[in-house]
């Protein structure tokens, strides 16, 4: 039998930024709880909240402070507990806050019995009694005792997601702790057993409250090389690329013991029945599927992120879809995504013709597919000056802040486009007059009708929802395929070029259009159809074994 989610859509809140009810700038469950007609009008079937736990939000809600309570700025667990909409959860399991009693308890000294719940490491030199430098560097003769001087020689040369070493010196105690992404974000342990029984405590606190399943976030970060073995230089780092990706994460992610470690996460969830888990996993597909598990995909499907990392071309766009489905395990389907929070919004990186490709493209491929609020919209977000950015991502790394995809939803006209009362932490687009929910749902061609249109045909029509993926044709400009369902078959062609484009539908049979980006077109097609600039087109083709009328 299906899971709930193997043909849902899901779409992704970030609370903080989606509805503010009680005007202090900031969203919150309230707000969401406000906006559910809107959800259901829309015709999303889950929504997956962004962290919403109690947090110093030095990454905004990704450090968690109690992992079993509401931020008071979010709302209250009651709060929660009433929600009438499916929900995911973001599980956030590989780092906490620095705040989390747990750290406090694992900082304070080298035997507090949750020392080892985090990663704490010696100075390298101290590790072998050697110190690392040559002798005639700068570094040579560095006092080897507990000291300040200690800091220049991190356990190895892993690096942080937001700049620098990924160690921390923690003075007090004399040793390094590790954290991929903030030093306030340390990672736990997940080579402990206790941490793994206190997360699993975790999950199963929010799945007695019923809630739908997790999006997990960096699940692939969870175990790290037993060794703490050197990652090697990335032979394809160019300047311009986050620093963080000189070097290969092969010893710091991705280690053949997360996969047992996922099994168990999933069988946590079992316990509860149909549940989902996403993970996000940032991976070449190879090694992607992997994650699907050698029992099959039925609680789990990895994020695949490639719609957003690739170049936009047809042709690497189409070679990409039809390898994924190749590389699938048997019976599993794909969690495609365009867009999220820490990425350029889609509409900004592709402009508003091919983000609307994009959208048809999403929303009827084979899967599980995630839309990210206000992609909805066309939103394309706000860039402010560098010094400004309130992500801290921003901050250690100028060009690099992911404000700009964070910016408010805008709901319509009125002052901060309706999302907020007060001051909106983040300023809303300056056309948000034009560019909001109320005056898109009135206008038959806006991309939120082009969304609305699209989640309507998927929910009715069968070879969307649940038919098979067929190659049907790839050129340099068009990407073209078959969904098929017993008889019915769609074929969904998108013009990835700004010049009309012909397909030619296999076998010379004739059809009707649909569905148009463009909105405008219902029309009869034989053996072929025309492709306006940036026109992506659902053709509902005639069965191909018609028997012959009667005479
Ligand atoms: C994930 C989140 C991102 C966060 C990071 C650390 O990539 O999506 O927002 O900063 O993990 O938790
Ligand atoms: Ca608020």
């Amino acid at each position: 039998m299906d899971s709930w989610w193997t043909h849902a859509v899901i779409y992704q809140i970030y609370p903080r930024s989606f509805m503010d009810a009680n005007g202090d700038g900031i969203g919150d469950l309230a707000g969401i709880r406000a906006r559910l007609d809107y959800l259901a009008w829309l015709g999303v079937d889950a929504i997956w909240l962004s962290p919403i736990y109690p947090s110093p939000m030095a990454d905004f809600g990704y450090d968690v402070a109690d992992y079993t309570d509401v931020d008071p700025q979010y709302g209250t667990l009651a709060e929660f507990d009433a929600r009438q909409i499916r929900v995911l959860l973001d599980f956030v399991p590989n780092h906490t806050s620095d705040r989390h009693p747990w750290f406090v308890e694992s900082r304070s000294s080298r035997d507090n019995p949750k020392r080892h719940w985090y990663i704490w490491r010696d100075a390298a030199f101290l590790d072998g009694g050697v110190p690392c430098t040559p002798p005639g560097s700068s570094l040579a003769g560095a006092p080897t005792s507990r000291s300040a001087s200690s800091r220049s020689r991190p356990p190895n040369n892993w690096l942080s997601n937001f700049g620098g070493s990924a160690w921390q010196w923690d003075e007090a105690t004399g040793q390094y702790y590790y954290h991929a992404f903030l030093e306030e974000q340390p990672d736990l342990n997940w080579r402990n057993p206790r941490v793994e029984a206190a997360m699993f405590d975790v999950l199963r606190f929010w799945l007695a409250r019923g809630v739908d399943g997790f999006r997990v976030d960096v699940l692939w970060h969870l175990i790290k090389d037993e060794q703490f073995r050197d990652n090697p230089p990335n032979p394809a780092y160019r300047p311009g690329m986050s620093p963080y990706q000189s070097l290969l994460a092969s010893f710091s992610a991705d280690r053949p013991e997360i996969h047992a470690l996922v099994m168990r996460m999933r069988r946590v969830l079992g316990e509860f029945g149909d549940r989902l888990l996403l993970g996000e996993i940032y991976l070449p597909i190879e090694r992607l599927v992997t994650y699907y598990g050698p029992e099959g995909p039925a609680a789990h499907v990895p994020f695949n992120f490639q719609l957003i990392q690739l170049p936009w071309t047809a042709t690497t766009i189409g070679v990409a879809v039809e390898a994924y489905e190749r590389a699938l395990p048997g019976g599993a389907a794909a969690a495609w995504v365009l867009g999220n929070h820490d990425k350029p919004r889609v509409a900004r990186r592709l402009g508003a013709g091919q983000a609307r490709v994009a959208a048809m493209l999403l929303l009827t491929l084979r899967g599980t597919p995630t839309i990210y609020n206000g992609d909805e919209l066309g939103l394309v977000g706000v860039v402010r000056p560098a010094p400004e950015s309130l992500d801290p991502k921003g901050r250690t790394l100028p060009g690099f802040s992911r404000d700009a995809g964070r910016t408010p939803m805008q709901w319509d006209a009125s002052a901060n486009a309706g999302f907020t009362t007060g001051g909106p932490w983040l300023p809303v687009q300056p056309d948000f007059a034009r560019v909001n929910v109320a005056v898109e749902r009135d206008d038959p061609r806006s991309m939120l009708s082009l969304h609305r249109r699209l989640l309507q045909l998927r929910r009715t029509d069968v070879a969307l929802a649940r038919g098979i993926y067929t190659p049907a044709h790839r050129g340099d400009c068009v990407v073209a395929f078959g969904r098929e369902f017993e008889e019915q078959r769609r074929v969904v062609a998108l013009n990835f070029s700004s010049d009309v484009q012909r397909v030619v539908l296999e076998g010379g049979v004739g059809g009707r259009v649909l569905l148009s980006t463009h909105l405008d077109r219902s029309d009869a097609v034989s053996g072929e159809v025309l492709l306006r600039p940036d026109e992506g087109v659902i053709v509902a083709v005639e069965e191909r074994r018609r028997s012959p009328r009667p005479a």
